[in-house]
C-alpha cells in the first residue's frame, strides 16, 4: 500500500514531488525505466521519521508495464504523471523520424491513457499529469511535443468526467530546470538567461515550484478537469 505513485519520480519535477510528500508523512512509489535512476533516488529521498519511499521500473510506453505496476496496488490514493523522454524530438517536422513522434505520443499520450485505464478502480483521489507551455506557446521546433502535450487536457477533461469523483488534472510547466535539459543539444544556461529576461517572473522554474502545483491539485477536493500553469507567466508574453 502506498499513498502516491510518481511515474518519473527518480528525477526532476518528479523527484521534487516525491521529496515533499515524503518530508509530510505520506509513503511514495516512484516509477521509471531505470532501476538505477530509482535507486540513487531512493538513497537521495530516504530519511528517518519521513513516508517510506518505495521504487517500481516500469516503462509508461508499455501496456504490460502500466498493467503490472497497477495490479501490485490494491488501492492508491494519488497518481501523478511526470514521465516523458524528449530525445529526438525537437527540430522541423519534414525531418522527423516518424518512429520518433510514435515513441513520444506512445509514452506521453497513449501512456497517460494507459495509466487511468490500469489505475481506474484502484485509484482514489486524483490522477495528475504532466503537459507543458509548448502546447499554448509553440516555437516551431517541437510541434509534436506541442500536439501530445495540448492533448493532455482534453485527456484530462475526458476522465475528469468518465472517473468521477476522482479528479483528474493538468499540470503545465514553463522552463524548467531540471535533467531534462540534458537531452537537447544546446546552451542550456544561455538559453535560461535570455528567457528570464522576458518572462514576468524573471526567472526560470525550479523543481520545487513545479511539486508545490502538484501538490495543490492532489489536495484541494474542488480541483478537477483543470490546467495549471505553473510557467512564469510565459503563456502570456
Ligand atoms: N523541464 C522543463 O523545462 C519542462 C517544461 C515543460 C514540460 N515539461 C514536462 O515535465 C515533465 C517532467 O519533466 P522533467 O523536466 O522533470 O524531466 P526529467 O528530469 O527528465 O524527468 C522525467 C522522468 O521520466 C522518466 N521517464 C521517461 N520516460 C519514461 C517512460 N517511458 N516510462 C517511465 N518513466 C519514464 C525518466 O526516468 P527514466 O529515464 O529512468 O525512465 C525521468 O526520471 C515531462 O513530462 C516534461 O515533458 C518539462
Amino acid at each position: 500500500m502506498t499513498d502516491t505513485i510518481i511515474i518519473g519520480g527518480g528525477s526532476g519535477m518528479g523527484l521534487a514531488l516525491a521529496r515533499t510528500l515524503l518530508a509530510q508523512g505520506t509513503d511514495v512509489t516512484i516509477v521509471g525505466r531505470s532501476a538505477d535512476r530509482l535507486a540513487k533516488a531512493r538513497t537521495e529521498l530516504e530519511r528517518p521519521g519521513h513516508g517510506r519511499i518505495g521504487t517500481i521500473t516500469a516503462d509508461m510506453g508499455r501496456e504490460e508495464d502500466v498493467a503490472e505496476l497497477f495490479a501490485r496496488v490494491e488501492k492508491v490514493e494519488h497518481v501523478v504523471v511526470t514521465a516523458a523522454d524528449a530525445t529526438g524530438v525537437y527540430g522541423p517536422t519534414a525531418d522527423l523520424a516518424t518512429a520518433t513522434a510514435r515513441t513520444l505520443i506512445e509514452t506521453k499520450l497513449l501512456g497517460a491513457w494507459l495509466v487511468a485505464k490500469y489505475a481506474a478502480g484502484r485509484v482514489t483521489g486524483s490522477i495528475t499529469y504532466t503537459s507543458g507551455i509548448n502546447a499554448y506557446r509553440p516555437n516551431g521546433a517541437n510541434t509534436i511535443m506541442a500536439a501530445a502535450n495540448g492533448a493532455l487536457a482534453s485527456l484530462a477533461y475526458g476522465l475528469a468526467i468518465e472517473l468521477a469523483p476522482v479528479r483528474v488534472n493538468v499540470v503545465s510547466p514553463g522552463w524548467v530546470d531540471t535533467p531534462i535539459w540534458d537531452q537537447l543539444a544546446m546552451d542550456k544556461q544561455a538559453a535560461f538567461a535570455e528567457l528570464a529576461e522576458r518572462l514576468p517572473a524573471r526567472r526560470v522554474g525550479a523543481p520545487d515550484d513545479i511539486a508545490q502545483a502538484f501538490s495543490a491539485l492532489m489536495h484541494n477536493g474542488f480541483i478537477t478537469g483543470t490546467v495549471l500553469h505553473v510557467d512564469g507567466g510565459h503563456r502570456i508574453t
